[in-house]
């Protein structure tokens, strides 16, 4: 099986508890006017961006530093350094400002509690600066040299557990979901969806709403990370042969103002979702799900991944 080769290969730490629920919402899919909403409950096992960390974990030697970025609500940086420190890792957190709500304050409270040391830009100009002092002062806190992690933990690796968590999909479904959607930040965990959906031949439509800036989510970069895991695979040996065209992601817009800043069209889906007890975050997930609620989608069968967890 796949999913067990790739574990084999890359030894992945464990972080969460798998396979996350495929919680079906059927009345909630009558209030979208769907045929059927199922959520991927990746916010149980602590969000996404666990699914990436336990792979750019591995092979970590003991209290390793690890630095990263992200906005002062970020939950990957706030994953990173609650997940490095239940290995018994360090992290260093270079972090940009982002628009202040209730949620970004609570994630902003909680990385300064779980990370070992937080460098605050005061504008996104000057972040990095505030990385070199993080990665300067990463260099006193551990034993060996500091590792890096990409913005959004998208690195080709981590883009293996998403994979890892489609694979998953494919075993809590009967038959294909015409339509995945999933919020689109760094494009980590929409390329390994995508790389799930070619590998298991479904005609999918994966649908990536976009939260952040184009120069950052956007379909090129999400496919080249798919594209580069996939030859990440094959390296080891692993049979892994998808046809290019096969890996695809339609991106649709739902930013608004910028990364960050609620949106009209997402607080009225948070709103509908709270509804029937699903709780979304401004950021992503309210963002993402109002793709369903727009006048022109004809979607029926529907995955949505459910990616944030609340700190
Ligand atoms: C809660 C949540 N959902 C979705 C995303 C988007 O994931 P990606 O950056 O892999 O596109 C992020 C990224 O930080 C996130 O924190």
């Amino acid at each position: 099986m796949l999913a067990t080769k790739i574990r084999t290969a890359f030894t992945p730490c464990s972080l969460g508890a798998w396979p996350t629920p495929l919680e079906a919402q059927p009345a909630l899919a009558r209030a979208l006017g769907l045929s059927m909403l199922w959520l991927k409950r990746e916010d149980l096992a602590g969000g996404n961006k666990i699914r990436g960390l336990e792979f750019l974990f591995a092979g970590a030697p003991p209290k390793s530093v690890f630095v990263t970025i992200g906005g002062t609500g970020s939950s990957h940086c706030l994953a990173t350094a609650r997940s490095a420190a239940a290995q018994g890792h360090r992290t260093a957190v270079a972090t940009f400002p982002q628009p202040e709500t209730e949620t970004s304050r609570a994630i902003a409270a909680a990385t300064d509690r779980a990370a070992d040391l937080v460098v605050r830009a005061c504008a996104m100009v000057t972040l990095p600066w505030a990385v070199l002092r993080a990665w300067r002062a990463a260099r006193r806190l551990g034993s060996g040299p500091p590792r890096w992690i990409p913005g959004g933990g998208a690195d080709p690796r981590a883009v293996l557990g998403h994979l890892l968590a489609t694979l998953e999909l494919g075993t809590q479904l009967d038959a294909p979901p015409d339509t995945i959607v999933v919020p689109l930040g760094t494009g980590g965990t929409a390329a390994g969806i995508a790389l799930g959906v070619a590998w298991l031949g479904w005609s999918t439509d994966l649908v990536a709403a976009r939260v952040a800036p184009p120069v950052v989510a956007n379909r090129w970069r999400t496919l080249r990370l798919a594209r580069k895991t996939a030859a990440l695979i094959r390296q080891t040996g692993i049979e892994f042969n998808v046809p290019r065209s096969a890996i695809r992601v339609r991106v649709v817009d739902a930013m608004g103002k910028g990364y960050g800043h609620p949106t009209r069209e997402g607080e009225r889906a948070r709103a509908l979702a709270a509804e029937y007890a699903v709780r979304l975050d401004p950021t992503y997930g309210a963002k993402a799900f109002g793709f369903l609620q727009r006048a022109d989608v004809n979607v029926q069968r529907v995955v949505f991944w459910h990616t944030f967890a609340w700190p």
